[in-house]
C-alpha cells in the first residue's frame, strides 16, 4: 500500500514536470523520491538474497553459494548462476557488508567463494581449468553442473568480475586483520582468474548480453580493473601477478580504441550493424568507478568528459525508441534499454540500464565534490547545454555559483531516471528484467537478481557511500603504442574453502567507534585476613594511577592452593593501558607491586571472547 501511495503522487509530480519542460525539483517530488529509494532498498537487499542457494527463499534446491540469474524456469528460463551476474552481484553484497557488517551477508560471500573454488574445476564446453579456458564458460546449472546446451560462449568478463568480487572480500578480510583467509583460501581462487584474465584478453569472446561476438568495451575495462587491484592484492598477501603487472597496460591502450571522438563504440572487431551505442558503456563506467580517481578519460571515471558525452549520446538514443518517454523533455531522464536496435523480448527498456544512468551521475557528483571543481570541456559541452542551458567551457571551482548549478543540475537529472524506475515499479517493489516499452509494465524474468543488485549500488552511489579505491589514478598512463598481448597463465585448483580451519580463524568483527568491552584481571596474590587486592592503572576507569580510586577484586575464588583475585572492568576498545596491582592492609596501608608497569592493549574485535588477563603478584 505504501508504494502505491508513492507512486500516484510520483506520477502526478512527474506530469507536472513534464509540463514546465524543466527537471526543477520540488520538495514533494524529493520527499517521495527518496520515501520510494528508502523502501525500495530494502526489498532490492531482500530480492538479491532470496535468489542465492541454499536458503534464499526463492532458490531452495540450489546449490550453496549459487548465486541465480532469477527464479524464473520458464519464458525465460534464467534458473541458472552466471559468473557475470554473479560477480556483480556480490561485489554489491561486499559493498553492502563493507558498511552494516551483517553476519548473513557475510555467510552469503563466504559461501559464494567457497563455491567458485569448486566451481573453476568444472569442465564445462569452454574447457578445462588445465589452460583456463573453462573459466571463460558463461552460466552453470542451478547445482554447478556445467551447462551443455548450445550458447554464446566464452564470455570473458566473467573471471575479470569474479576477481573483483573477492578481492574486494579479500581486502575487507586484509583491513580487518584476517589475512590467513585472505592468503589461504581467497588468493587461490582470485589467483586463477587474473591468470584467465590476463592470457585471453586479446582475444574475441561474447559481449555481457551474449549476442555479439567481438570486443566488448565492458569486458576490456572489467579486465584493465582486475588486473591492475589484482597485482595489489596479489602484493598485499605476500605474492605476486607478474602477467597482470606485464598485461595491464596492454589492456588499457586497447581500451582507448572503443572511444570514437563522440562517444563508445561498445562492440568492435565485429561488424554487428548497430550504432555502438550501448548501455554496456555505462555500465563499464560504475564498474570502474574508483573515488580516489580523477575525472580521468582513460580510464573512463564517470566524471571524465568522454563518459558525460558518452552518457548524454546513449541515453538520447532511447528517447524516441520507447513510447514510455514520449514528452519528456531532452533535460530530463529517460526509461533505458540495453542498445537501441534491441529485439530481445521486442526490446525494452531494463530497470538495471536505467539505475546505471543515475549511478554514474551519482559517482560524478561525488567524484566533482572531491575535486572541489568542474571543467566543461567541448567533449562534455553538449552533456551540460542539455542539462544546463548557459553551460560554457572552463573550469569552475566549487566556491562559485556555477558549480553549485551544474551539480545541482545532475542531482536532478540522475534523480530524474530514478523516479522513472520509481513509476514503473510495481506496488510490491519486485524488480523484473525489463519493464514494457509501451505500457511500463514489468516483463520478461521476474526478479531479476542483477535488478535488485544495481538498485543497492545506485543508492550507495546517491548516499556518497563509495567502494574503496581500486588504483585507478595510478594506472591511467596508456603507451603510446599498443601492443597485442597475451600471458600464458598458471592454473590450479584453489583446494582450502574451510573458513573455520584453525589456519584461518573467524573473521574479526571491529567493535563500534567509542565502545568498551569488559577486560578480566586475574591476579595470584597471597594476602592475609583483612588485606585486599586492586588493580590501578592509566586510565580514568582504573582510577588513573590515584590508589583511593583503584579497583577492588574479589577473593570469591580465592582458595590457599590458588589465591586468585579477580574483577571485571570496562575499557575503551583498542585502548593502550598500563597498570598495576595494589595491596590495602586492613590499616588502609598501600602496597604497589613492584617495577616495571604492566601493559595490555585492549582488544577491538568485539565478535572474541572478552579478554582475560592472568597476572601473579610481583
Ligand atoms: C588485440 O590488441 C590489439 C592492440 O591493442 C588490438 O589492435 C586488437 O584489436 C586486439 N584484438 C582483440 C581481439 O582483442
Ligand atoms: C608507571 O607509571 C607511572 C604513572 O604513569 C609512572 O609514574 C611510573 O614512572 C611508571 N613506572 C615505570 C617503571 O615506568
Ligand atoms: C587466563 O586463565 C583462564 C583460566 O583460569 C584461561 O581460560 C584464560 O585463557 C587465560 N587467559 C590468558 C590470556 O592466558
Amino acid at each position: 500500500m505504501l508504494f502505491k501511495n508513492l507512486l500516484l503522487q510520483t506520477s502526478i509530480v512527474l506530469s507536472s514536470l513534464s509540463e514546465q519542460g524543466h527537471a526543477i525539483p520540488t520538495l514533494e517530488k524529493r520527499a517521495t523520491l527518496d520515501q520510494f529509494i528508502t523502501s525500495e532498498n530494502t526489498v532490492a537487499l531482500n530480492g538479491v538474497l532470496a535468489n542465492i542457494g541454499p536458503s534464499g527463499s526463492k532458490s531452495q534446491g540450489a546449490a550453496s553459494g549459487v548465486v541465480l540469474a532469477s527464479p524464473s524456469k520458464s519464458n525465460p528460463d534464467y534458473y541458472y548462476t552466471w559468473t557475470r551476474d554473479a560477480g556483480l552481484v556480490i561485489k554489491a553484497l561486499v559493498e553492502q557488508f563493507s558498511v552494516s557488517k551483517a553476519t548473513n551477508l557475510q555467510t552469503v560471500i563466504q559461501n559464494y567463494i567457497s563455491a567458485n573454488a569448486k566451481l573453476q574445476t568444472i569442465s564445462n564446453p569452454s574447457g578445462s581449468l588445465s589452460n583456463g579456458a573453462g573459466l571463460g564458460e558463461p552460466k552453470f546449472n542451478a547445482d554447478f553442473s556445467a551447462f551443455t546446451g548450445a550458447w554464446g560462449r566464452p564470455q570473458r568478463d566473467g573471471p575479470a568480475l569474479r576477481a573483483t568480487a573477492m578481492i574486494a572480500y579479500g581486502n575487507w578480510l586484509l583491513a580487518n586483520g584476517n589475512t590467513a583467509a585472505a592468503t589461504s583460501i581467497v588468493w587461490p581462487i582470485v589467483k586463477n582468474d587474473l591468470n584467465y584474465v590476463a592470457q585471453y584478453w586479446n582475444q574475441t569472446g561474447f559481449d555481457l548480453w551474449e549476442e555479439v561476438q567481438g570486443s566488448s568495451f565492458f569486458t576490456i575495462a572489467a579486465s584493465h580493473r582486475a588486473l591492475v587491484e589484482g597485482s595489489a592484492f596479489a602484493k598485499k598477501v605476500g605474492q605476486s601477478c607478474s602477467v597482470c603487472d606485464a598485461q595491464a597496460s596492454n589492456v588499457l591502450c586497447f581500451l582507448q580504441k572503443f572511444w570514437n571522438g563522440q562517444y563508445i563504440d561498445s562492440n568492435i572487431n565485429v561488424n554487428e550493424g548497430r550504432t555502438g551505442k550501448d548501455a554496456n558503456s555505462i555500465i563499464s563506467s560504475i564498474h570502474v568507478f574508483d573515488p580516489a580517481a580523477g575525472c580521468d578519460d582513460a580510464t573512463f571515471q564517470p566524471c571524465s568528459p568522454r563518459m558525460l558525452a558518452n552518457h548524454k549520446q546513449v541515453t538520447d538514443s532511447f528517447r524516441s525508441v520507447y513510447s514510455v518517454n514520449s514528452g519528456i523533455a531532452s533535460s530530463s531522464g529517460v526509461a533505458i534499454g540495453r542498445y537501441s536496435e534491441d529485439v530481445y523480448y521486442t526490446g525494452n527498456p531494463w530497470y538495471l540500464t536505467t539505475l546505471a544512468a543515475a549511478e554514474q551521475l551519482y559517482d560524478a557528483l561525488y567524484q566533482f565534490n572531491k575535486a572541489g571543481s568542474i571543467t566543461i570541456t567541448d567533449v562534455s559541452l553538449a552533456f551540460w547545454k542539455a542539462i544546463y542551458s548557459s553551460a560554457a567551457t572552463g573550469t569552475y571551482a566549487s566556491s562559485s555559483t556555477t558549480f553549485k548549478s551544474l551539480t545541482s543540475a545532475v542531482k536532478t537529472y540522475a534523480d530524474s531516471y530514478v523516479a522513472i524506475v520509481q513509476k514503473y515499479t510495481p506496488s510490491s517493489g519486485a524488480l523484473a528484467e525489463q519493464f514494457e516499452k509501451s505500457g511500463g509494465q514489468p516483463t520478461s524474468a521476474a526478479d531479476l537478481t542483477w535488478s535488485y543488485a544495481a538498485f543497492l549500488t545506485m543508492t550507495n552511489a546517491r548516499n556518497n557511500v563509495v567502494p574503496p579505491s581500486w588504483g585507478a589514478a595510478s594506472a591511467n598512463k596508456v603507451p603510446s603504442t599498443c601492443s597485442s598481448g597475451g600471458a600464458t597463465g598458471t592454473y590450479a585448483a584453489a583446494t582450502n574453502t574451510n573458513w573455520a580451519s584453525p589456519s584461518t580463524p573467524s573473521t574479526p568483527t571491529p567493535c563500534s567507534a567509542g565502545s568498551s568491552i569488559a577486560v578480566t584481571f586475574n591476579v595470584l596474590a597471597k594476602t592475609v585476613y583483612g588485606e585486599n587486592i586492586y588493580v590501578s592503572g592509566s586510565t580514568s576507569e582504573l582510577g588513573s594511577w590515584d590508589p583511593t580510586k583503584a579497583v577492588l577484586l574479589s577473593a570469591s575464588q580465592y582458595t590457599n592452593s590458588k589465591p586468585l583475585w579477580s574483577g571485571s572492568v570496562k575499557l575503551s576498545t583498542g585502548a593502550s593501558v598500563s597498570y598495576k596491582y595494589i595491596r590495602k592492609s586492613s590499616s588502609g596501608a598501600v602496597t604497589w607491586e613492584s617495577d616495571p608497569n604492566r601493559s595490555l592493549t585492549v582488544s577491538s574485535d568485539c565478535s572474541a571472547s572478552a579478554p582475560t588477563v592472568n597476572d601473579t603478584w610481583r
